[in-house]
């Protein structure tokens, strides 16, 4: 990626149908690109929008009983209202009934009229409405279109055609000259393939005795322009060709992100109409496959669609992005369930991710924060890995993001996200705390932890905007990230870091989050369990006070022995919904306690924290795991609270 300036669009979808999962997986996917390059230094114009003309569009706006106009500006603002609320950084948003694009698009086909690359003629064929096309004998499967498998409509009439016909040798030699033209391999191949086939010259109008919902041609007032022709100029009418610095300093620089659908336009219409019109064409076309619902094709009539808000709203915008770069291979096609979604969640960003930051903000904030740079010559072999890992980690995200392999990208974090999580457990910090003379080990381990979440603060920043903000803040990094400060040995000693836990929340199958989780148990014992006069309110066995009648003297209290005890791990039990399986330091020694808590806290959450134990319970056996002790825990219906110290005291210290 040598160019330092960049323009990307990405389709400009059409406003028959609300922003669902496959237009958010583009406009994203295309997001978290533009917000790379930023970070990189580069310069960069990021367009989406809205395409509003057509058969489609009028058709739906009639059964809707309103004018296209209004129908049209309902979606649009709903395309743009969702945007704005996943926080896209698109740096303009483009509707194609705006007169700056109307200007532009009669200027084109003027253009192309006065070279005589327009013609008028007569055509018939068989004519798909949901495609907006017209289909040749070999596209059509059992006469009917392909697509949409609905029937198809011979039309025969006279209309003006663009002479694409002509370019078809020329194309196939540019496809051919230009390897990287069209990416992934598969669709550059894909449009040669179309190109083996006689191209046909282009039908670029309707007559308006059809349709009147278009943008009339400037020489010929009886007709419409076709919405392909109309659509694809949007992406340098909002430049202001051709005079409009944006056009003048992005369009040498453009990129299309798109869909596999609407490949044909992209790969054949658009070269061609440009080479026509002696503009300079795009540098690169980057195709992405398809989302799958259960395999299928996701459709209103199937009644499939994900829209794009149900997911965010439950899940949080940064999950949700996550899920879609890191499991869509780009250029191919991928499957989205729901289930798979709260997998990638839990396993990658609360266990993982969400994991590591607590543990490694804890560490640092309970051991007196990060004091100095270790010297290369200190760093133990494991510390030398994830310092070589962090330029290996901007090399693959960079050569990943170079084609568009949002799914390497992630991956490459990933890899260093589980390196850290193994030096964690292997350096034990905890212990190292424990002696004086550690204290320079710990310092390193300090040290390697606070510089490698500052680096991911950065790394992850396309990807993760919000979450990775939370980490550059948490580790006192201020303003707006840049890709150069991701190298080793920038993390200033003294650099006030605070505790981060909970960044991602897990979120049991049936998907709900675990506040969630607490408000059904309550709702559930309120009315299930308890006496009446409880059910309405007027007693709360958890709250009022126990009878004497069972009273313990002093010595046999004292025969409990209470410790404090420093969790320094917490994860969840497979198959378990209540269990944590918790280590704990006793000062000089370790165990493992398991706690039914799991319904009430995040593993994340306990990390670093000082809670008392029963530390002479027998030991008992749960889901396999022998827990030494018991975690005093409070509750009052469904609020449940680890017992805490209000002043600190060292582990190992007794309860009385
Ligand atoms: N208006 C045209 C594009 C004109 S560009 C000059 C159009 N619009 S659309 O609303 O149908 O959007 C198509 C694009 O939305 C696809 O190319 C793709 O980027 C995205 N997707 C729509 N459904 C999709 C899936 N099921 N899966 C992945 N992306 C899909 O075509």
């Amino acid at each position: 990626m040598a160019d330092r300036t960049f323009y990307l669009t990405t389709p400009i979808y059409y406003v028959n149908a609300r922003p669902h999962l496959g237009h958010s997986y583009a406009t994203i996917a295309a997001d978290a690109m533009c917000r790379y390059r930023r970070l990189r230094g580069d310069r960069v114009y990021f367009l989406t929008g809205t395409d509003e003309h057509g058969e489609r569009i009028a058709q739906v706006a009639a059964a809707a009983g309103v004018t296209p106009q209004a129908y049209a500006d309902e979606i649009s603002g709903a395309f743009r209202e969702t945007w704005q609320r996943l926080g896209i950084t698109n740096d303009d948003f483009i509707r194609t009934t705006e007169p700056r694009h109307a200007k532009v698009v009669q200027a084109i086909l003027q253009k192309l009229y006065d070279a005589g690359e327009i013609y008028f003629g007569e055509y018939g064929g068989w004519y798909c409405y949901g495609c907006e096309r017209f289909y040749t004998e070999k596209e059509i499967v059992d006469g009917k279109c392909p697509d949409h498998q609905t029937a198809l409509t011979f039309i025969k009439e006279k209309n003006y055609f663009f002479r694409m016909s002509k370019y078809q040798g020329w194309l196939i030699k540019h496809l051919e000259d230009n390897p990287g033209f069209i990416q992934p391999e598969r669709y550059r191949n894909e449009v040669l393939g179309f190109l083996r086939e006689p191209l046909q010259d282009l039908s670029i109008s309707r007559p308006k005795a059809r349709l009147t919902w278009g943008i009339p041609l400037p020489f010929d007032d009886q007709y419409v322009t076709y919405v392909w022709f109309d659509a694809l100029i949007n992406y340098f009418s909002a430049l202001g060709y051709p005079d409009g610095a944006l056009y003048k300093e992005f369009w040498p620089h453009v990129e299309h992100l798109i869909g596999k659908d609407i490949l044909k336009p992209h790969g054949v219409y658009w070269p061609t109409m440009l080479h026509a019109a002696g503009i300079p064409l795009y540098r690169r076309l980057d195709v992405h496959g398809y989302w799958t619902i259960g395999g299928g094709k996701m459709s209103k009539s199937i009644g499939n669609v994900v829209e794009a808000f149900e997911l965010t709203d439950k899940y949080g915008h940064d999950a949700f992005r996550y899920f879609l770069l890191r499991e869509m291979n780009f250029g191919l096609d991928a499957s989205f369930s729901e289930e798979a979604f709260v997998g990638r969640l839990n396993a990658d960003l609360a266990n993982d991710l969400g994991n590591l930051v607590s543990r490694a903000t804890t560490l640092i904030v309970n051991s007196g924060g990060v004091s100095r740079v270790p010297a290369d010559s200190e760093l133990d072999d494991l510390e030398r890995q994830v310092r070589d890992r962090f330029a290996r980690v901007r090399e693959g995200v960079d050569e990943a993001m170079a084609e568009f392999a949002f799914q390497k990208a992630l991956a490459r974090i990933w890899e260093l996200i589980g390196l850290l999580n193994g030096y964690v457990d292997v350096s034990k910090p905890w212990e190292l705390a424990k002696s004086a003379a550690a204290r320079p080990r710990l310092e390193r381990v300090l040290y390697v932890l606070g510089e490698s979440l500052r680096f991911l603060g950065i790394v992850l920043a396309p990807f993760l905007p919000d979450a990775a903000g939370k980490i550059r803040r948490a580790v006192g990094q201020t303003g707006e990230p840049k890709l150069s400060d991701a190298a080793w040995g920038r993390l200033a000693p003294g650099t006030p870091v605070q505790k981060l836990s909970g960044l991602f929340p897990r979120v049991d199958k049936e998907g709900r989050s675990q506040e969630e989780q607490i408000g059904k148990m309550y709702a559930a014992t309120r009315t299930s369990n308890r006496p009446p006069t409880e059910r309405a309110g007027l007693a709360d066995p958890a709250t009022t006070t126990p009878e004497l009648a069972n009273s313990v003297s002093i010595d046999q209290f004292s025969k409990i022995d209470l410790r404090v005890a420093e969790i320094i791990a917490a994860e969840a039990v497979a198959k378990s919904k209540k269990l944590l399986k918790l280590t704990v330091s006793l000062g000089d020694s370790q165990r493992t306690v398991v706690a039914g808590i799991a319904v009430h806290y995040a593993p994340a959450d306990l990390v670093g924290k000082k809670v008392v134990i029963v530390a002479n319970l027998e030991p008992a056996k749960l889901m396999g795991i022998e827990s030494q002790g018991m975690v005093l825990v409070g509750s009052a219906g469904d609020r449940w609270a680890v017992l805490t110290l209000d002043r600190d005291l060292p582990p190992g210290a007794r309860v009385k």
